[in-house]
């Protein structure tokens, strides 16, 4: 069931393989520095030590780390407490599921909430993660600008009618690829509307610590009251992305007091049967290690991908400061991996292959995260893991293509601005 957009994400990555030294700002990938997977081995033992009543009970949980094992996870305990230490302090073990990284948690979520003639909702541009799944799934997406109407579309979608949703994804901080954050007011409305029609949050926290400058919100599920919330929370960003381990807090109960996370794990165990417990320990020992809290951990991450966001609008100053009067504008995010670049032309996976062929740097057309057709005159910039000098090269580059493209676009061929 290949689509236009997965021939164009394979073009995207047949392109990196084709210009290996074109400088990529592609992927939204953790720091380099960061993703050394050589303490894991430490971790996992930490976790058995900490945990085994006796060395009998350590030798029997060494094996047992190597055996099938429960689906919804084998640390929804120390799950639960990282949950109530940072923020929501009603997590319970019956209510997480540790899965096999966000991308697994959202297909549950998909399969689980919506029905045959439900459809899932989200903004656009949207995480291609989610999107994915949902076409993977055969699950009818439908969507609204990520731009300030959010809510209110959806809210006239709703009063509207048509077939029920089901549920709403958002990445209320530092959204990829928009890098948007949701204000408080439009959490609370999003929250009052779920319970009014009856629809289930899935609420991705996975850049939630990568806050550059000012407070932080709360997340939608701190201020949920009746479960309408399914919060997921991907390890990828926090910890590492090869531990492939990401916790669904689900805690809506049935009639029988049964949590949603324990209803979905028939679904789980057909997608993946488990979630390692290799990986699974490594992560409860890296939490337990960590007295069940990440921001000091995070720190050193956020720094860097703090310093490279700052170094990449300084690039943008200098470079394309001189062509802001034809149009190109971009915005320092508050946080999160990605940047937007407005630009007066179409760039589209032929300026993408141009781009990384003749000035040797890899941009992402914004266009292809978007079901509406919107973005077409943008770029996202990826900045979390690329050196600051090959920032500072890549956006010359990028420069130089940008200014080309503007001299051979004519003020009349101008792509006009899409609003998001
Ligand atoms: C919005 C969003 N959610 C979640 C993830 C991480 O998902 P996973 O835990 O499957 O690696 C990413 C990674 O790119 C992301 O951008």
């Amino acid at each position: 069931m290949s689509t236009q957009g997965d021939q164009t994400m394979n073009l995207l990555n047949e392109a990196a393989r084709r210009y290996p030294e074109a400088i990529s700002f592609l992927a939204g990938r953790p720091p380099q520095a960061h993703v050394s997977a050589r303490h894991t081995g430490a971790w996992l033992a930490h976790f058995i030590e900490r945990t085994a009543k006796s060395p009998d009970d350590e030798a029997i949980r060494w094996t047992d780390a190597g055996q099938y094992s429960d689906t919804s996870g084998t640390v929804r305990e120390t799950a639960a407490e990282y949950l109530r230490r940072s923020g929501l302090p009603m997590a319970t073990a019956h209510a997480c599921a540790v899965t096999n990284g966000a991308q697994e948690a959202f297909a549950i979520c998909l399969a689980g909430l919506v029905g045959r003639d439900g459809v899932a909702f989200t903004s656009d541009p949207c995480y291609i993660g989610f999107s994915g799944a949902a076409r993977v799934l055969g699950i009818a997406l439908e969507c609204a600008p990520d731009d300030g109407s959010f809510i209110d579309r959806l809210h006239e979608r709703l009063v509207a009618g048509g077939p029920p949703v089901a549920c709403v994804y958002v990445i209320p901080d530092f959204s990829n690829p928009g890098a948007q954050v949701m204000s408080l007011a439009d959490r609370e409305r999003l929250l009052a509307l779920a319970s009014t029609y009856e629809f289930t949050i899935i609420e991705d926290a996975a850049y939630r610590y990568y806050r550059f400058s000012g407070t932080a919100l709360p997340t939608i599920k701190s201020l949920d009251r009746d479960g309408h919330v399914v919060y997921v929370e991907s390890f990828a960003k926090t910890v590492l992305p090869g531990l492939r381990v990401a916790v669904m807090f689900a805690d809506r109960q049935d009639a029988q007091a049964v949590t949603l996370a324990d209803r979905f794990s028939w679904i789980k165990s057909y997608l993946s049967v488990a979630t390692s417990p290799i990986t699974q320990g490594m992560l409860a020992g890296l939490l337990m290690q960590q007295d069940y809290r990440l921001e000091h951990w995070v720190a050193p991450r956020v720094d860097e991908v703090r310093r490279n966001c700052e170094h990449m609008c300084e690039a943008l100053e200098r470079e394309l400061a001189p062509l802001r009067a034809s149009g190109i504008a971009w915005r320092k995010p508050e946080g999160g991996f990605f940047l937007t670049v407005d630009l007066p032309f179409v760039f589209d996976t032929e300026g993408f292959l141009d781009c990384a062929r003749d000035d040797g740097v890899l941009a992402m057309p914004m266009q292809l995260f978007s079901t509406m057709g919107r973005g077409c005159n943008q770029m996202r910039l990826a900045f979390s893991n690329v050196s600051p000098a090959s920032i500072d090269a890549g956006v010359a580059r990028l420069s130089r293509f940008i200014a080309r493209r503007c001299e051979a676009t004519r003020p009349e061929m101008r792509a006009s601005p899409s609003p998001g």
